[in-house]
């Protein structure tokens, strides 16, 4: 019996390589290092953690989760509605197992999580769910009027008691306050691109150069 007739997968996604993995580690955690030493970043600290602290340290706060992926579908073992739909996608059979070069266009921190934007080409898209964005709808209602493809995400660390599902949350709330048309605070220009604050502990660094990370399109059983 094939093994999609007996159970469905945890989540559907693309997994970063080993290689890679390790570079998007290290661009994350050079981040984090600057991040909280900057002036702008101390001076919003009350924003970024409810606690009376003077400072934070950033690669303490986030809990590193497990592989890095990028979270195409998540299926719950086919709990989650549409799973099945997902699986039977001629896309998803046709690609399972291939190589993908995806682009990470952006890392943002908030007090919750820290993440990387995803920016899916045309044929990455055929591999993402139609209502992934509007699934989101209930806790940013902007999603509903965000591009298709706006979640793609890579969660690099979640602050403690939070679920990794939230990093998804977080940049859609980014992108929603980009598209009503407020462009952050522009704090500084890194050495990895410019950093923007967008108020209530978000921050977004727009990579100068796109990392381009090769992936494998798969599932995880756990
Ligand atoms: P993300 O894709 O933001 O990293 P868990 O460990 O909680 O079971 O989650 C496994 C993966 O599936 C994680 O990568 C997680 O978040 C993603 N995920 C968990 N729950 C959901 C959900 N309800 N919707 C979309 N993605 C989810």
């Amino acid at each position: 019996v094939p093994l999609e007739e007996t159970s469905l997968p945890l989540f559907f996604g693309w997994f970063l390589l080993p290689g890679i993995q390790d570079k998007v580690r290290c661009t994350s955690m050079d981040f984090l290092k600057t991040l909280d030493t900057l002036e702008a970043f101390k001076k919003h600290l009350p924003d970024f953690t409810v606690e009376a602290e003077k400072e934070v340290d950033l690669e303490q706060y986030f809990q590193a989760n497990g592989a890095l992926h990028c979270t195409t579908k998540f299926c719950d073992y086919g709990k989650a509605e549409g799973s099945k739909e997902y699986a039977d996608k001629s896309a998803v059979k046709e690609l399972y197992g291939s190589a993908f070069e995806l682009s990470l266009s952006a890392l943002f921190v908030t007090p919750r999580t820290v993440g990387a934007r995803v920016s899916l080409s045309e044929d990455q898209l055929t591999l993402w769910p139609a209502d992934a964005e509007k699934e989101a709808v209930p806790l940013v209602p902007a999603a509903a009027t965000l591009p298709v493809g706006s979640r793609a995400h890579i969660t690099l660390g979640c602050a403690e008691g939070v679920e990794p599902q939230q990093t998804g949350f977080d940049l859609l709330e980014i992108l929603a306050l980009q598209q009503e048309g407020q462009e952050g605070e522009l704090v500084e220009e890194m050495e990895l691109g410019s950093l923007a604050y967008y108020g209530k502990g978000r921050w977004l660094l727009s990579l100068r150069e796109p990392v381009s990370a090769q992936a494998c399109f798969s599932s995880l059983y756990g």
